[in-house]
């Protein structure tokens, strides 16, 4: 037996024996995802978080996913395979930083992308994802001002779409800041029948809305998606090649949900190491030992989950 299958039946043993699940995100590595109970966005693993029987949920993702899920679940152990997986666009707010920021419009809403830290969430009135994002904002009355942190990608993305009267943080995630236009242009000349799928997050998705506010038009040859989106419109759509902009580990899943498709990533230096850091031999200690717990105390989680409550009431499982 190879050491990879050893691997793989202890943590199928010791799963079954713990009454654990094993939560991963369309980035995580190929093995990871491949012995996950459930693959997919950071929307889609909320919801299983909420709806989970199990006591134990190991977290294959990044930090703020883990606090996520342990907001939402507070009675379940929640762990995370590495504790240094963080996200760099969560980095870039803090709560002073938020409360500096509201204090200079106090009349504001705060909704808060869902890659944030449960501080911040416990300081934000909405919670989002890129699935609903556009769906959350039109549901807040309309002459509310919104202070929308940390992506200005999905921020001037949502401004654009809704045409609500927003003010953006000016904070990106390096992977998919990294993404250009040059990048998806040079692919499309390549590839000019293929589809163009693109997670909000990108460094091209601001330029295509600045070229769409010229035309009148946000670009139809396009398509902005969450990652768990993307993976839907592989599947169903007619086209049998894809220009994908966003993390290459969203590939994985792709490939294996369409073996007769394409899947052409806009730009393959786009890996985010956070994501990376989780093995699966991390994922067998994790069970084994039951590290690292990512506990949000109370009092900040209960704060934290009326923003994550009224995103799932607006967006519902
Ligand atoms: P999704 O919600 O689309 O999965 O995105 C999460 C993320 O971290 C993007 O980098
Ligand atoms: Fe954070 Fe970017 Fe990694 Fe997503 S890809 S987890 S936003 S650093």
């Amino acid at each position: 037996m190879s050491n990879l299958n050893g691997v793989i039946e202890e943590i199928n043993r010791l799963r079954k024996e713990k009454n654990a699940v094993i939560l991963a995100h369309n980035y995580q590595l190929p093995d990871v995802q491949d012995i996950a109970d459930y693959v997919g966005d950071s929307l889609g693993l909320s919801q299983q978080a909420a709806k989970t029987e199990a006591d134990i949920i190991v977290f294959c993702g990044v930090h703020f996913m883990a606090e996520t899920a342990s907001i939402i679940s507070p009675d379940k152990k929640v762990l995370i395979p590495d504790h240094d997986a963080g996200c760099s666009l969560a980095d870039t707010i803090n709560l002073e930083k938020l409360k500096e920021w509201k204090e200079e419009h106090p009349e504001a809403v705060v909704v808060s992308y869902v890659n944030t830290s449960a501080n911040v969430k416990s300081e934000t009135d909405y919670c989002v994802t890129s699935s609903n994002a556009v769906q959350v904002v039109k549901a807040i009355p309309a002459d509310k001002k919104i202070l929308f942190l940390p992506d200005m990608f999905l921020g001037a993305y949502v401004k654009k779409v809704t045409g609500r009267d927003m003010e953006i943080w000016p904070g990106e995630c390096h992977v998919h800041a990294g993404i250009k236009v040059k990048d998806i242009k040079a692919m499309k000349k390549e590839h000019p029948k293929a589809d163009m799928i693109v997670h909000p997050e990108c460094g091209c998705t601001t330029t295509y809305l600045y070229q769409s506010v010229e035309n009148g038009n946000l670009p139809d040859d396009i398509k902005f998606l969450s990652t768990g989106g993307m993976i839907k419109h592989a599947i169903e759509s007619e086209a049998d090649e894809f220009i994908v902009a966003t993390e290459t580990g969203i590939l994985h899943r792709m490939k294996k949900d369409n073996p007769d498709k394409t899947f052409i990533p806009a730009n393959e230096n786009a890996v985010c190491e956070y994501m990376k850091m989780i093995t699966i031999e991390k994922v067998l200690k994790s069970l084994q030992e039951e590290v690292f717990e990512v506990k949000v105390p109370t009092g900040i989680a209960v704060k934290a989950k009326k923003s994550i409550d009224r995103m799932l009431e607006i967006s519902p499982i």
